[in-house]
């Protein structure tokens, strides 16, 4: 009896802790929805069986208060019938309102995924559809799915763009969109997505650059963007990834260094980084840091230098691949370990050279094959190791002695010739008293070069002089004239005498390290730069030009231009070196605070997150610096000069934040002006000699304006990087940024400012009138652009620029005809129509029908109506000073 009572209270508690699972669905209309979706899905009796109640008997069914909340149809087989047109038809869904999750994978669905889906499912925060065969591109309406947060798609035929909308997906943790179809750029939203911590968009046709902020998804332990082709360098945020455990970057087309900081990175296990064009020096003090490492992969880029030793020294590294690369030295002769504790090292097809150290004996399998490595075959290596192509005793298939003995007399090292005696080579102290004589011998026919060079500058001075009566310039210290192949096209004057001091290529080797890489600011498409110390002490930046890589051209240009320019807002030029064939040197003061791209946003320390940007003060001051640069280059140099790589790299700050303006060695002159384009016709630039090509758009001064714009929005914003992105990779962020510029409402402009700046309601003002500027310079029509010195006006008075056209006084425009505000805002009210609503290319000719859509927008302004507007329209072309030329009319690809 005991028993049984006992029994009977052991089946109450049974039922009662089981009793959600054996819930009924208990909505009829779910019912309904999953009989639907059992028969247009094509699912078998068997694991949907058509009497039983769904919650509690079919499979894969989650029901939570006899509601459906997951559906898991994952690997389901269908009826004989469904399997003859699967199709993606999931209609049903969208009467089972609280669906938390939804997993079909491996299950074929074969088709478009529906639209509504995104605009429905709202409850949704599981969706896994990966191996589903599915067709067409991402809905944007996903964007609306905001409970998401896991999101799988991989494994599909999924093309077209990723839809910016992703990036409002706030709570997603999980993103995979590998191996699909997708192209176009990352999505700039996605550094929005601060809860990611896993990112896969590998195998994929992706291109463009990775967005600059990557660095704040700050939760992010997993980023794969493997095969793709992603161009761009690495972005200097990706230091910021402080939990990154995986990152997996291979067979891309990232170009560029390392960014210089990733010691934050401490939690990163992978890095794989090889199949890239990535180059330079690995830096000393990374590795010490990446504590965690236990993979390293950078194959097959184009390094060089020498390996750090601790790399070879980190504990737990599994996997070292540095193959085919061209780092060199010799491996670090360290008493640690040289127990094996398994793993793969392979740095075979560089320069390394010297012997086999022992911690090879770390690693079980290893690759050394085509080195420099010579000696014998110590213990430690092991047995099956890849030693070919070397310069190794006793072991087949080695590199030629004559390979061998010119790689280690290069180094200034002597070649153990293979272990046999009769060592050709010279000891190392013959050596380098050789190398003395060298240097001396080399001296000396410096010097006589020297006085030839003299001598030619003289007569070439005595020609001059007759040919024009200039005024006498300063200074003896004549730099030496190209000679020979490297004379510049015959007629362009450059005029060395006012071109800064003329170095020898040894003072600059000795000022900069011999141009090492420790010393390296970074590879420019004119040249690289690095920076030096000058014997007097004075800090400088040398630019190297290779004219094996380089045009020519380039450094002309720029040493034309500063033998007729000097601006206090040009970065300072202090000399240069002509003397080699091939690599030409030139000398700038060196800029304290670096450039704009590099000092909007710092971090103050390492480890911290915290940043710190510069304030509002220092960004209006700085756009105003550079303002007054452009303004000089277009307006009071006769023929205008474009500057043509406007970006925020190119805003030299001195200590004071002063702008000084580089990148200057694609300046040249306005195109079609009526003076005569001297630099290019000379130079016969491309740029500017192929009317009608894509260059000639970007030779004239509005395009410099353009670009400005791009300037203030990073300014406005601090997103850094945008004055460095293609337009083309830019649309949404235009798209996303230009609705809450308007001159009627300050308070829009609040949603697009930068976070980190702080800014009062005097400030606001400022803020909102530069980002009306920098819209107004943005406008896809070049024509329609504000010039250069009326922006310049308008940043000196920035409160002018919102206080007089939002109060929309008529009087104040009557009587400020001519003015630079209207000059800014017949080009503004123009803009606002254009970039919102008709396409540029109609845009011109429509005049009545664009004006109705801005006078919607512009109905605050005290009430106008049509014909007032039509009326202020004529006004403001009227006193719009357009260029002259038809230029603007066909350089419509901006934007586009
Ligand atoms: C549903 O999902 C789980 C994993 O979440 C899986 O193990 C299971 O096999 C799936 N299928 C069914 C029918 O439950
Ligand atoms: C979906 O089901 C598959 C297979 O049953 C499982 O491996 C996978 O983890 C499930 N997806 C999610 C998001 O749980
Ligand atoms: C959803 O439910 C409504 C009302 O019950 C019904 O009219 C409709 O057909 C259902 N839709 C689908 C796709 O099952
Ligand atoms: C999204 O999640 C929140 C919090 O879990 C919940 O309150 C809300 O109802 C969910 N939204 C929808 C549409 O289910
Ligand atoms: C994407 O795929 C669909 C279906 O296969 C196709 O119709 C469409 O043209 C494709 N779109 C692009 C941009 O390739
Ligand atoms: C869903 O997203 C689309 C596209 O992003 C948007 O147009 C639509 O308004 C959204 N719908 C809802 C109900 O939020
Ligand atoms: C990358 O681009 C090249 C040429 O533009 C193309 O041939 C190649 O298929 C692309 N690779 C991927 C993974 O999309
Ligand atoms: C390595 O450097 C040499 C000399 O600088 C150069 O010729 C070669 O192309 C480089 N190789 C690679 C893989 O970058
Ligand atoms: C290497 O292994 C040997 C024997 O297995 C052991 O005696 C020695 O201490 C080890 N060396 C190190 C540095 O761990």
């Amino acid at each position: 009896m005991r028993n049984v009572l006992c029994i009977m209270f052991l089946l109450l508690l049974l039922l009662l802790c089981f009793e959600p699972t054996f819930q009924q669905l208990s909505s009829r209309a779910e019912r309904v929805a999953l009989l639907n979706l059992r028969s247009s899905l094509g699912l078998r009796s068997k694991d949907w069986p058509i009497k039983a109640d769904p919650c509690s008997v079919w499979r894969g069914i989650e029901c939570q208060n006899g509601r459906v909340v997951g559906i898991n149809v994952s690997g389901f087989r269908r009826t004989r019938l469904g399997s003859l047109h699967p199709q993606f038809v999931v209609d049903a869904l969208a009467n089972l309102t609280l669906l938390q999750s939804f997993n079909a994978s491996n299950f074929l669905l074969p088709g478009v995924i529906p639209d509504w889906v995104g605009s429905t499912l709202k409850s949704l925060q599981v969706l896994d559809l990966r191996s589903c065969s599915i067709l067409g591109s991402i809905p944007l309406s996903f964007g609306n799915l905001t409970n998401l947060t896991a999101l799988y798609l991989s494994n599909n035929k999924l093309n077209g763009t990723i839809p910016t909308s992703i990036g409002q997906l706030v709570q997603l943790s999980v993103l995979d969109l590998s191996h699909n179809e997708l192209t176009g750029s990352i999505p700039l939203s996605f550094s929005s997505l601060a809860n990611l911590s896993f990112l896969d968009l590998s195998s994929n046709g992706l291109d463009g650059s990775i967005p600059p902020l990557i660095g704040s998804i700050r939760q992010l332990q997993s980023l794969n963007l493997s095969s793709n082709n992603i161009t761009s360098s690495l972005p200097a945020s990706l230091g910021d990834l402080s939990r990154l455990v995986d990152l997996d970057l291979s067979f891309n087309k990232f170009s560029g260094l390392l960014p210089t900081d990733l010691r934050s990175m401490s939690s990163l296990q992978r890095m794989v980084i090889g199949n890239n064009l990535l180059g330079g020096s690995l830096p000393e003090d990374l590795f010490p840091s990446l504590r965690q490492l236990q993979e390293l992969t950078l194959n097959d880029n184009g390094f060089t230098g020498a390996v750090p030793d601790v790399l070879f020294l980190i504990p737990g590294l599994r996997l070292l691949d540095i193959s085919g690369n061209n780092f060199t030295g010799m491996l670090p002769n360290s008493s640690l370990a040289s127990n094996s504790t398994g793993g793969a090292l392979n740095i075979s097809r560089n320069m390394f050279y010297g012997s086999l150290m022992p911690v090879i004996g770390r690693f079980s399998a290893v690759d050394l094959s085509g080195n420099y490595f010579e000696g014998r075959i110590p213990n430690f290596v092991p047995r099956d190791a890849s030693l070919e192509s070397n310069c190794l005793q006793n072991v087949s298939s080695q590199r030629t002695l004559a390979d061998c003995s010119s790689f280690y007399a290069e180094k200034g090292l002597s070649f153990d010739n293979f272990g046999k005696p009769n060592s050709v080579q010279p000891p190392l102290a013959e050596k380098s008293s050789k190398n003395n004589k060298r240097v001396i011998l080399g001296s000396v026919i410096g010097g006589v070069g020297f006085i030839v060079l003299v001598l030619l500058v003289v007569l070439l001075f005595l020609y001059i002089g007759g040919k024009r009566a200039s005024g006498n310039q300063r200074g003896v210290s004549v730099g030496p004239i190209p000679t020979g192949s490297s004379e510049p096209p015959s007629g362009l004057s450059i005029n060395f005498a006012s071109l800064g001091e003329s170095f020898t290529d040894k003072q600059l080797l000795q000022a900069s390290g011999g141009l090492s890489d420790e010393n390296l600011i970074k590879l420019g498409h004119s040249g690289d730069l690095f920076r030096g110390v000058l014997d007097n002490g004075a800090n400088v930046v040398i630019k190297k030009i290779d004219l094996r890589t380089v045009k020519k051209e380039t450094y002309l240009v720029e040493l034309d231009l500063f033998s007729k320019v000097s601006h206090t807002r040009l970065v300072p030029f202090l000399g240069h070196c002509l003397d080699n064939e091939h690599e030409k040197y030139l000398v700038y003061k060196h800029m304290p605070n670096g450039d704009l791209a590099s000092s909007l946003v710092r971090k103050t320390n390492v480890d911290d997150e915290n940043i710190q940007s510069l304030d509002w003060i220092t960004r209006l001051k700085i756009a105003l610096g550079a303002a007054e640069g452009l303004a000089y280059m277009h307006h009071e140099c006769s023929p205008p000069l474009v500057h043509r790589d406007v970006q925020a790299s190119s805003i030299l700050l001195d200590d004071k934040f002063e702008v000084r303006l580089g990148s200057l060695s694609e300046v040249c002159a306005q195109d079609g002006d009526s003076h005569q384009n001297r630099i290019s016709r000379l130079l016969r630039l491309p740029q500017s000699s192929e009317q009608g090509s894509s260059g000639s758009q970007t030779s004239i001064c509005s395009y410099d304006v353009y670009c400005f714009g791009k300037v203030l929005l990073e300014l406005v914003t601090g997103k850094v990087g945008i004055s460095a992105t293609p337009d083309t990779q830019l649309r949404e962020f235009y798209d996303q940024t230009f609705p809450y510029i308007s001159i009627h409402d300050k308070e829009l402009v609040s949603k697009i400012i930068d976070p980190n700046l702080i800014v009062d309601e005097d400030f606001l003002e400022e803020v909102w009138a530069m980002a009306v500027v920098a819209k107004s310079c943005l406008n896809p029509k070049p024509s329609r652009r504000p010039q250069m010195r009326y922006i310049l006006k308008a940043l000196e008075n920035p409160l002018k620029v919102v206080r007089e056209e939002s109060s929309g006084s008529a009087r104040l425009r009557a009587t400020s005809s001519r003015s630079w505000n209207a000059a800014l805002f017949g080009s503004w009210r123009q803009s606002l129509s254009d970039l919102t609503i008709v396409p540029a290319a109609a845009m011109s000719r429509t005049v009545g029908g664009s004006f109705k859509q801005s006078g919607t927008s512009g109905s605050q302004g005290s009430g106008q109506n049509n014909s007032g507007e039509a009326s202020r329209r004529r006004h403001s072309k009227e006193i719009f000073p357009e260029p002259p030329d038809e230029q603007g009319e066909r350089a419509e690809y901006h934007y586009q």
